[in-house]
């Protein structure tokens, strides 16, 4: 089962247009230094997958005809989202808590869509640039959703860690608002339990976006209390969703009690790579013009020549995924 009752809260929805140009222009420095101390990446920290019992939805849930799937003859990728499940063991996920935790003096404060987040988390945490190049972690990732998937070349946005906290005197809370992603495969791990905070709910819209944006006032201002906004059902450290974040309207609602943290890993299939929705303009706001151009070098890369770009960068080539149901 996917759904809980959420708590009753709105969020607005991410500005477009011209907003995201004048968002473009800065240079992204995140400043954080490169050598925290943190505890090695272990490939035991990697779960395993249950064979069977994880919930789902698939597109056609969000009301996608077969027409508008990603896949292709012989690789059918309809799974619009499915979790709970435990991606890393009860180790794993307490290692990369502390690790994300130590982390958030470094996150940045922006109103474009997640409010307090660190992006590029590759290239801060070796622990976090070994687990999503784990084989195992890989692997089980693949299965879940039934496509070979990799990280994602778009680092800024491939690895992040968003920060929910009540807000400070006068000031914003902390939020994600509605919005699609770029990405089309994402997994978000809970790194709190549920009961060390109030709000900070994952909530999506269970219907198609063209019917999201038709009714989006009443949506946003109606929040939880729509009849198909539904909350994601995180519960315990660890806990992990996968969310066709490309294709399925998302927020976060805010914290007024106690701390939320996640990690958003972003993977990318490699068969695939020309369905992968990532626009320019949705990246470059929050990572500057110049950032971005060279990530979208990366990622044109990875589209043209996936065998090359994976052997270039490390990356173990996951050969087959069949579901894990
Ligand atoms: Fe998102």
């Amino acid at each position: 089962m996917i759904t809980t009752t959420p708590d009753t809260t709105r969020v607005a929805a991410i500005t477009t247009g011209l907003d995201r140009l004048r968002r473009s222009l800065h240079t992204a420095e995140d400043g954080v230094p490169r050598h925290l101390d943190e505890p090695p990446w272990e490939p035991g920290f990697v779960a395993d997958l249950p064979r069977a019992g994880v919930g789902s939805l698939r597109m056609a849930e969000f009301d996608y005809t077969s027409a508008e799937l990603h896949g292709r003859a012989g690789l059918t990728d309809d799974l619009a989202m499915a979790g709970p499940v435990e991606l890393l063991t009860a180790r794993g996920a307490q290692a990369l808590r502390t690790i994300c935790r130590d982390l958030k003096p470094w996150a940045v404060h922006n109103d474009y869509v997640v409010s307090h987040r660190l992006r590029n988390v590759e290239a801060v945490s070796p622990f976090v640039r070994a687990m999503v190049r784990d084989p195992a972690f890989l692997r089980n990732a693949s299965r879940l959703v039934g496509v070979p998937l990799i990280p994602h070349p778009l680092r800024n946005a491939g690895v992040q860690i968003n920060y929910y906290a009540p807000p400070a005197d006068g000031a914003a809370p902390a939020v994600a608002k509605w919005h699609l992603d770029g990405m089309n495969y994402v997994f978000t791990m809970t790194l709190s339990d549920h009961a060390e905070h109030t709000g900070g709910d994952y909530v999506y819209y269970r219907g198609h976006p063209r019917d999201f944006d038709i009714n989006r006032e009443k949506i946003t201002a109606m929040g939880a209390s729509h009849p198909e906004v539904h909350a994601a059902p995180f519960q315990h450290v660890g806990d992990t969703m996968f969310t066709r974040g490309s294709r399925v309207y998302h927020a976060v609602t805010p914290v007024s009690r106690g701390d939320r943290i996640t990690l958003a890993v972003s993977l990318f299939c490699p068969l695939l790579g020309t369905q992968d929705e990532n626009r320019f303009w949705h990246s470059a706001p929050d990572d500057g013009l110049l950032r971005t151009l060279g990530n979208w070098r990366r990622l044109r890369r990875a589209v043209r020549r996936p065998a090359t770009y994976c052997r270039r960068e490390g990356i173990p080539v996951i050969p087959s995924a069949g579901r894990s149901e």
